[in-house]
């Protein structure tokens, strides 16, 4: 989604913006601009495309120079990607960068264009400017306020006033935005990574608080202009853990960082052997009183779901129901006020995954919030947090996140059937004991597996459909490594339960078609077997992933991939390993935009 960066200060305004929305670049984008205040005057320079083609503009067209400054990558909602429609925008002495959705913009724009203002775009930010520059009347907070009252929607917004060239105004409603916070310099910026290497410290700007940066530092305020004390965070993350460091993509990287993320996510939380939930409200006797969880998220968040409802329901036989986010806010969910919400979020700020947790709310369950980002919306409007350690997730395509979310639903399932008496404190012990054993085996099977994998993407990547197959766990994993395989190759993907494809799909299995059957599940392997001799007797290329000491015969495949000996619950942990590898070398050979795949962003802010 959109990116927002504004900066004061000394340095080159110029400069520290464009290198700010590269660090953004990840979030998604498709036009990028920028306004700095020089000599004075607003500068504008914006351009269609990446930020090489805002560069590009300004070679041309001259690069502004000041200390004080804007920019903004958009991804476009309200109108096609343009020169135009990129932000910022500007109304005579109002110009401003826009993250979020202004439901109401076609009233607003309505009333405006009958008082006479002209509009150059299609965009809804540009009535943002266009009403902010009728309300102004020299009081800034004044309008700033008058403007909120009248606008629907989400929004992060950072401002500035042409006769008011030393300041930056910021206010935000369900679209991230921190300020950042350095001696002699102020940065606004919708994420973390964007100011990370001039400081780590920084404040979150709530709803209804206005930041004004100015040249000595930044003050923050309410809507009626009454000074607010802030506290300051600080950001664990280095500069390094959102730089590249040597690989040629983000999502390699993180597949590498899986082992050391699933360490800091599992250790912090496992005393005498037991898995201990962070969080005081959910102590045994709440969770042995517990009769139904549901689990809500979007995409491979939700797909950890599906893992924790498998690990869950098993374990201590609770019932689980995933739902999707965008689902469960319209279905009206049943939902008992003695049941657990568990939301799940990376970036903590999907706008469909906060809407259902404020809709899970109302329910009076307690809500638990699975997220990777401190700080983030939904960590602090969740009634409590575990945090998953991941470290910054930077290429679109989640990867170890996934892997540290399953983490945490293991051990909640564990703790669980503690608590609920289906498993003795000895059987927990020893599967906690394997659990924290995994990253060790993540870490050999994604350098055993690494050659299989760019092998298969080698035959594969000119295929036009590919199905994943699977049962139980492995069928969950089938669903991921197909979202995986769509998202940044582009080829047309379906995951199938391997017992339904008789019911329809199989019809769509001819020669030389590729699937991919995961067959890690000891109960359910000779099942499986028939069901791939299905599809090999069709004419299937096969890709066998399976145990390595499965007995199976070369007949049935084309390609294998051995996975070592662990137990079926954590299988989901190595497999994770093989469908981001296989996606990640698939994407390379095709010469796709591996970390920013088209039509997608990182943190989707909007609905
Ligand atoms: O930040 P979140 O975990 O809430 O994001 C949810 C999905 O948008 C995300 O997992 C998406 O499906 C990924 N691009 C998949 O790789």
């Amino acid at each position: 989604m959109c990116g927002i960066v504004g900066y004061i200060g000394t340095k080159n305004a110029t400069d520290v913006l464009i290198d700010g929305l590269r660090k953004l670049e990840y979030r998604g984008y498709d036009s990028a601009g920028i306004a700095v205040v020089d000599s004075g005057k607003i500068a504008v320079r914006k351009a269609k495309g990446r930020l090489d083609d805002l560069e590009a503009c300004m070679q041309k067209t001259g690069v502004p120079k000041g200390n004080c400054g804007i920019g903004h990558t958009r991804w476009a909602t309200h109108g096609e990607p343009s020169d135009v429609n990129s932000h910022p925008h500007s109304c005579k002495r109002v110009t401003l960068v826009h993250n979020g959705i202004i439901e109401n913009y076609i009233q607003l724009k309505e009333e405006l264009v009958n008082d006479g203002y002209v509009f150059l775009s299609e965009t809804d930010t540009e009535t943002v400017a266009v009403m902010l520059e009728k309300l102004y009347k020299g009081d800034s907070i004044k309008a700033i306020d008058e403007l909120c009252k009248k606008m629907r929607g989400s929004y992060a917004l950072g401002i500035i006033f042409s006769d008011r060239p030393e300041e930056i105004y910021a206010i935000r409603k369900d679209s991230p935005l921190i300020v950042g916070l350095c001696e002699d310099e102020s940065f606004i910026a919708s994420d973390i990574p964007a100011v990370l290497k001039y400081t780590n410290r920084y404040y979150l700007i709530e709803e209804n608080e206005i930041a004004v940066l100015n040249k000595s530092g930044v003050c923050v305020v309410d809507r009626e202009g009454k000074k607010i004390e802030k506290s300051v965070f600080e950001a664990k993350w280095d500069i390094e853990a959102a730089e590249k460091g040597g690989y040629p993509h983000f999502m390699i990287k993180e597949i590498n960082e899986e082992p050391k993320a699933l360490k800091n996510t599992i250790s912090p939380h496992i005393e005498n052997g037991m898995p201990v939930i962070p969080v005081s409200e959910l102590g045994d006797e709440r969770l042995a009183a517990l009769n139904k969880i549901h689990i809500v998220a979007c995409g491979t968040a939700m797909h950890a779901g599906l893992i924790g409802k498998s690990a869950i329901e098993e374990l201590a036989r609770i019932p689980v129901e995933v739902s999707i986010a965008s689902e469960f806010r319209y279905v009206n969910p049943i939902i008992n006020k003695d049941d657990l919400v568990i939301i799940i979020s990376q970036s903590g700020e999907t706008a469909d995954t906060l809407a259902a947790l404020r809709l899970a709310k109302k329910s009076g369950a307690y809500t638990l919030a699975v997220v990777n980002v401190v700080g983030s919306s939904i960590a602090r409007e969740a009634d409590g947090a575990w945090f998953t350690w991941a470290g910054p997730e930077i290429a679109v395509a989640s990867t170890k996140a996934f892997s540290v979310q399953c983490a945490i639903m293991y051990m909640l399932a564990l703790r669980l059937s503690f608590a609920k008496g289906t498993l003795s404190e000895d059987e927990v012990k020893e599967k906690t004991a394997e659990l924290m054993s995994i990253p060790d085996v993540v870490e050999k099977v994604i350098e055993q597996i690494d050659p299989a994998c760019r092998e298969l993407a080698c035959q594969n990547f000119s295929t036009t459909d590919l199905f994943f197959i699977g049962r139980g766990m492995d069928y969950s994993l089938s669903v991921e490594g197909s979202l995986k395989l769509k998202e940044i190759s582009y080829i047309h993907s379906e995951a199938y339960a391997a017992g339904e494809l008789k019911h329809g799909t199989i019809s769509l299995v001819t020669d030389g078609v590729p699937v991919v059957a995961i067959a890690t599940q000891k109960p359910l392997f000779e099942k499986m077997i028939s069901n791939i001799k299905e599809v090999k007797a069709r004419g299937a290329m096969v890709t066998l992933v399976c145990r390595e000491t499965a007995e199976v015969s070369n007949d049935v495949y084309d390609n294998i991939v051995k996975m070592p000996e662990i137990s079926d619950l954590f299988m989901p942990l190595l497999l994770a390993a093989f469908i981001q590898l296989f996606a990640y070398y698939t994407s390379v050979e095709r010469g796709c935009d591996v970390d920013k795949p088209r039509n997608l962003a990182k943190s989707v802010t909007v609905e």
